[in-house]
């Protein structure tokens, strides 16, 4: 059995689905990690699908996955445009990440725009809705194999 990806999902995620579904679309959470799931199915590859809305629990799981995960999809919500910790959690994290948004934070306010954790990242997928997750699979199984090769 190979290694799962870690996937971790930010403050007020838990709310997908009934908050701003003009900017976040209808899809709950639940219906998030059934569409990242099937996907990474495809590619034979498990996964752990967390959120929190606590910035440590973020860090400990960020910690988890480097001994226990192959690669690591995170949307970190607002965390994105404040945390150092997080930032610095990825840095160790010595495995690949993808940073994951769903809404275009670039068409955005201008506070959104910068991101504290693209630095740690191998790449940002954002403004494709739910479809960002599926995609960040998509790159980070490729990126894998393309390891394993
Ligand atoms: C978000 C964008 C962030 O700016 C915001 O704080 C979120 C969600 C997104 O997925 O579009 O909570 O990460």
């Amino acid at each position: 059995m190979p290694k799962p990806i870690y996937v971790l999902n930010g403050p007020n995620l838990n709310l997908l689905g009934q908050r701003e579904p003009e900017v976040y679309g209808h899809a709950t959470l639940d219906d998030v990690k059934d569409r990242v799931a099937a996907r990474a199915e495809q590619f034979s590859l498990p996964i752990e699908f967390y959120q929190s809305n606590k910035e440590g629990e973020l860090v400990d799981w960020i910690q988890e996955a480097r001994a226990k995960a192959c690669g690591l999809i995170i949307n970190a919500g607002a965390y994105t445009h404040t945390s150092v910790a997080i930032l610095d959690a990825l840095l160790a994290a010595d495995i690949p990440c993808v940073e994951v948004h769903l809404s275009n934070i670039f068409k955005r306010e201008e506070f959104r725009h910068h991101s504290y954790i693209s630095t740690a990242c191998v790449g940002v997928i954002c403004g494709f809705g739910v479809k960002s997750y599926e995609l960040a699979v998509e790159a980070l199984a490729e990126r894998l194999e393309t390891k394993r090769g």
